[in-house]
């Protein structure tokens, strides 16, 4: 596999596979990115005169668009990463989330399964579409729960896991009906280097630092899977080569936790980490402001 269409490139995930693909995996990534909020080229700036490397800004709702760059380009894979992909966005304004997830995928497996078609009968036997869903579409866990597999029920519970199940259904059913040859990957929660700072771990990073309150859903209990996201990305490569057309495959980390022991463990490193300076600061008699990592100041929403 030499050329790869990577959507949602500019994003968190995307943004770490463009840079392993390009890196250490692939000939050539073309990158096809909206450039919404979530989004961020400097995250890509390593890749600057990589002459292996193409950004294109556009939708993958919009076929017409999405057809040209496949013919241009020629990728051997699609890997489909652009999502709107926020819960608490998703329970304000779900109509983006209905937009790109369901109705984006469904113009992007459009174009490709028109693409794949003229393709030679070896390059079709070649070409995958990869989507990348996540692991919410099987609903939420609770402490005693077994981890999800990949034959879960889908149980929706927002509606960004609603769109993303949906678009999950689109591309099973354009591997069923017309043959392309597709491949899904559900996963936990991803962390790691590039978030955008509105998702947990950032947030209560940045939020700590700050001496704000770090805010947290319910009890806390929830449970959750972590998932490095280099690891994720690892992942995707494999399932990429070693995939059955048509399969899903689930990636996690096989570490639970729950909401509450992770921000418990963020405080615990930020305390490691900044205690000895605070300290510098009152020997020096300069305090700039009481941190939150001190005061563990939780409020639960
Ligand atoms: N972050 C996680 O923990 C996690 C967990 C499970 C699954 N996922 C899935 O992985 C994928 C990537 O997640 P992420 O965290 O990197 O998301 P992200 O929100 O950080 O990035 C999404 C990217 O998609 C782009 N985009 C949005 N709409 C687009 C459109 N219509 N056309 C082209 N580009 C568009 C954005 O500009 C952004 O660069 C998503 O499909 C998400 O559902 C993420």
């Amino acid at each position: 596999m030499q050329t790869v269409l990577v959507t949602g490139g500019a994003g968190f995930i995307g943004a770490n596979f463009v840079l392993k693909a390009r890196l250490e995996q692939y000939a050539h990534v073309v990158n096809l990115d909206k450039l919404t909020y979530a989004s961020n080229l400097l995250s890509l700036a390593e890749l600057q005169g990589d002459s292996g490397y193409n950004f294109v800004q556009g939708d993958i709702g919009d076929s017409a668009f999405v057809a040209n760059l496949l013919e241009k380009y020629q990728p051997d894979a699609v890997i489909n990463f652009a999502a709107e992909s926020h819960v608490d966005r998703s329970i304000l304004s779900p109509e983006n989330f209905i937009d790109t997830n369901v109705v984006g995928t469904f113009q992007l497996l459009e174009a490709s399964k028109h693409y794949w078609q003229k393709l030679s009968a070896q390059k079709q036997q070649q070409f995958r579409f990869l989507h990348v869903s996540t692991d919410e579409v099987y609903g939420s866990l609770s402490p005693s729960d077994p981890a999800f597999r990949e034959d879960t029920p889908y149980a929706p519970n927002s509606p960004y896991a609603a769109s993303k199940a949906a678009s999950d259904h689109f591309v099973r059913a354009y591997h069923h009906t017309y043959g392309l040859p597709t491949l899904t990957t559900n996963c936990s929660n991803n962390y790691g280097p590039r978030q955008f700072p509105e998702k947990l771990i950032p947030l209560m990073i940045l939020n700590a630092l700050e001496g704000k309150q770090l805010p947290i859903y319910g009890d806390g209990q929830n449970v959750r899977d972590w998932l490095y996201v280099t690891d994720h990305c690892e992942a995707i490569h494999l399932v990429l080569q070693k995939g059955r057309v048509g399969e899903t495959y689930n990636i996690g980390g096989l570490n639970e936790q729950t909401n509450l022991m992770v921000i418990e463990k963020i405080c615990t490193i930020l305390d490691k980490l900044l205690l000895p300076q605070l300290a510098i600061n009152i020997q020096v008699g300069y305090i700039p402001h009481l941190n939150a990592f001190c005061l563990r100041s939780f409020i639960y929403i």
